[in-house]
C-alpha cells in the first residue's frame, strides 16, 4: 500500500477514489532532557525527517453511516470499523479525540495509516502516527486544526502507550521543527545558528520508555534530594546547549551532550550496548554522543563534524547499530 496510488485491486476499471486528505508526519529524537523534562525540567527536541508517519482519509461507500474503517496493515487491522476495537486501542481512541474536536463524519469514511518510523525505537511513532491520523481526520471533516491542538488530542493517545508522559514527542512531530519543551508550557521554537548533523544510532535492544520512567521514579523516591539535584544539573545542561546551537557552536553542543549522559548513566537508565555504542561514536571523532529519550535499550544520538559522518556511521553499526539515521540542522531546517 502507498498513499500516493489508491488501492486498486489488479485488473479492475480505474475507479476514481477522492481523497479528502493526505498528511505525513516526522518522527523525532531528544537532543537533550529526556527523564528530567518529566520533573519539569527543560528538554530540546529534533524532528527526524528521513521517518515518518502517514495517513489518508477516503470515503468508504460499503461501511455504515458515520461509521470510521481502519486500514493500518502494519498493526494487522485491514478494513476494521473503529467500533469494533477495545476501547483503549490507541487508533481507537485517536479517532475519538478526532471525531469529538471535528463532528461525526457525514458519510463512511475509512483511514489509512502507515508508517516508516521502527516502534519502540525512541523517534516518536506512537506520537506521529496520532498526529498522523488526527490531522487527516479533522482536515477531511472540514476542521484544518492547528499544530498545538493537534498536539494536545495526541497527547491523550499518548497517555495510554507511557503512561505520564511529559507531552515532548506529541509537541515535537505536530509542530515539526526543532523545540525547547517545558512540561505544560508551549513549545519554544528552537533557533540554529550553523549546521549540526546528528547520527541517531538504533541499538536494537529493545526498550520500554514506560520502564526506564518508572526506575527513575522508583530512584527519585528512595533519593529525591539526590535525583532532583541530577534533574536540575541537566535542566542547566540544556540551557547552555539551547545557546550552543544559537550560536552555532558543535563543539560545545558535543561537550554538553557527553555531559547529559553520564548524568542520564547516574540516572540508571543506560544499557551496555548503548555504552558501547556512545563509546565508538566518541573515539571515532564525534564532538558529543549521548543516550537518547526512554534509554535501557533504543537510541543513542550523536553530534558528528560533517566530514566525519560516514566513518562514525560505520563505527556505530561496528558498535551494535543495527540501524543509523542522518538528520542535518540548519539555520532553516531542512525538509
Ligand atoms: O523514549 P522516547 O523517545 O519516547 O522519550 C521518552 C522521554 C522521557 O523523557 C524519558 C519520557 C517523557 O515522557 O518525556
Amino acid at each position: 500500500m502507498t498513499l500516493s496510488e489508491p488501492h486498486r485491486p489488479k485488473g479492475s476499471p480505474m475507479r476514481e477514489e477522492k481523497v479528502l486528505a493526505q498528511v505525513r508526519v516526522p518522527g523525532k529524537v531528544i537532543l537533550m532532557g529526556e527523564h528530567a523534562v518529566v520533573y519539569g525540567q527543560p528538554a530540546l527536541a529534533i524532528p527526524v525527517f528521513g521517518v515518518e508517519a502517514r495517513a489518508e482519509v477516503v470515503p468508504f461507500p460499503a461501511g455504515q453511516p458515520g461509521e470510521v474503517v481502519l486500514d493500518a496493515p502494519q498493526v494487522e487491522l485491514r478494513n476494521v470499523p473503529v467500533s469494533s476495537l477495545p476501547a483503549t486501542h490507541p487508533l481507537r481512541v485517536a479517532v475519538a479525540q478526532a471525531l469529538g474536536a471535528a463532528g461525526p463524519p457525514p458519510f463512511p469514511l475509512k483511514v489509512r495509516v502507515e508508517a516508516t518510523i521502527p516502534m519502540a525505537a525512541g523517534l516518536g511513532s506512537s506520537a506521529a502516527v496520532s498526529v498522523a491520523l488526527i490531522r487527516a481526520l479533522t482536515r477531511a471533516l472540514g476542521k484544518d486544526l492547528p499544530p498545538e491542538v493537534i498536539s494536545a488530542l495526541a497527547y491523550e493517545v499518548e497517555k495510554i502507550h507511557h503512561g505520564t508522559p511529559s507531552g515532548v514527542d506529541n509537541t515535537t512531530v505536530a509542530f515539526a521543527r526543532p523545540g525547547y519543551f517545558r512540561k505544560g508550557h508551549p513549545p519554544e521554537p528552537l533557533e540554529v545558528g550553523g549546521t549540526f548533523v546528528l547520527l541517531i544510532g538504533d541499538t536494537g535492544v529493545p526498550a520500554s520508555t514506560k520502564d526506564t520512567v518508572a526506575r527513575v521514579r522508583e530512584g527519585w523516591l528512595r533519593d529525591k534530594t539526590g535525583y532532583e539535584a541530577r534533574f536540575r544539573a541537566i535542566g542547566t545542561l540544556v540551557e547552555q546547549g539551547r545557546r550552543a546551537l544559537a550560536q552555532g557552536s558543535a563543539q560545545e553542543l558535543g561537550r554538553l551532550m557527553d555531559e547529559n549522559h553520564e548524568l542520564l548513566r547516574s540516572l540508571g537508565v543506560s544499557h551496555p550496548v548503548l555504552e558501547r555504542v556512545v563509546f565508538a561514536a566518541r573515539e571515532a571523532g564525534a564532538w558529543g554522543a549521548k543516550l537518547s529519550g526512554g534509554g535501557g535499550g533504543g537510541n543513542i544520538i550523536a553530534l558528528v563534524p560533517p566530514e566525519k559522518a560516514a566513518g562514525i556511521r560505520q563505527a556505530l553499526q561496528r558498535a551494535g547499530a543495527v540501524r543509523v539515521w542522518t538528520t542535518t540542522l540548519r539555520p532553516q531546517v531542512e525538509k
